[in-house]
């Protein structure tokens, strides 16, 4: 198994960045092999909405996204972590969803799906608050990108009242839920 681990938080170390770790570890645990891409570390522009796509459906923009077109079709698994920024998911992981509306496009468009094998994913966030409505945001649009990639989505684990940078490190208890996480949704 492949995992596809795509950190959309801007803290490296921070609690995004830890739990994700933890779910890779787990994946690891259960022989997958494992990758991590850290959004935030990519020059890459917002969709421009251009309403063109390449003839193998990928974004017809040249920057440091394109290489994740590939990595996602060849993942069998993707887990998604973000922080919740405003109620929703981190302008980091809206804008790389965004950049997946030629994979969009291609499938209900033009009847082309880009994304041939079915995949799993999972999705991970953190919240400073206990608004469960700003889990239901970032979610629906979590399940609308997994859609559109062929990944059911099948794990989840929304972690409240976690602020400070690496303050998620004091919880043992998420740290071990998010391994478990990735222990589960790797295997086979
Ligand atoms: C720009 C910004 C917006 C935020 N908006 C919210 C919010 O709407 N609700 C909330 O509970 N926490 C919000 N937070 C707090 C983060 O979700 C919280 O600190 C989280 O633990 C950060 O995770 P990270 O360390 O992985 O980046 C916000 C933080 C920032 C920097």
């Amino acid at each position: 198994m492949n995992v596809l681990g795509i950190n959309g938080s801007p803290r490296i170390g921070g609690n995004t960045d830890v739990l994700l770790d933890k779910a890779l570890e787990g994946a690891r645990s259960s022989g997958a092999q494992t990758e991590k891409i850290v959004l935030n570390q990519l020059r890459f522009s917002p969709c421009q909405e251009c309403q063109e796509i390449r003839d193998d459906g990928t974004c017809i923009i040249e920057d440091e996204l394109q290489p994740l077109y590939r990595k996602i079709d060849e993942a069998d698994i993707i887990i998604l972590a973000s922080p919740i920024f405003f109620g929703s998911l981190s302008a980091q992981a809206k804008m790389m969803i965004d950049r997946f509306q030629c994979a969009w496009r291609a499938k209900y468009i033009l009847k082309k799906d880009i994304f041939q094998r079915q995949r799993k994913g999972g999705f991970i966030s953190v919240e400073a608050t206990t608004r469960k409505d700003f889990f239901a945001n970032a979610k629906s649009i979590v399940k609308n990108f997994f859609l559109t990639i062929n990944a059911s989505y099948q794990e989840e684990l929304f972690c409240s009242g976690i602020d400070e940078k690496g303050s998620i490190l004091k919880s043992p208890d998420i740290l071990n839920k998010a391994f478990e996480l990735g222990k589960r949704i790797a295997v086979i």
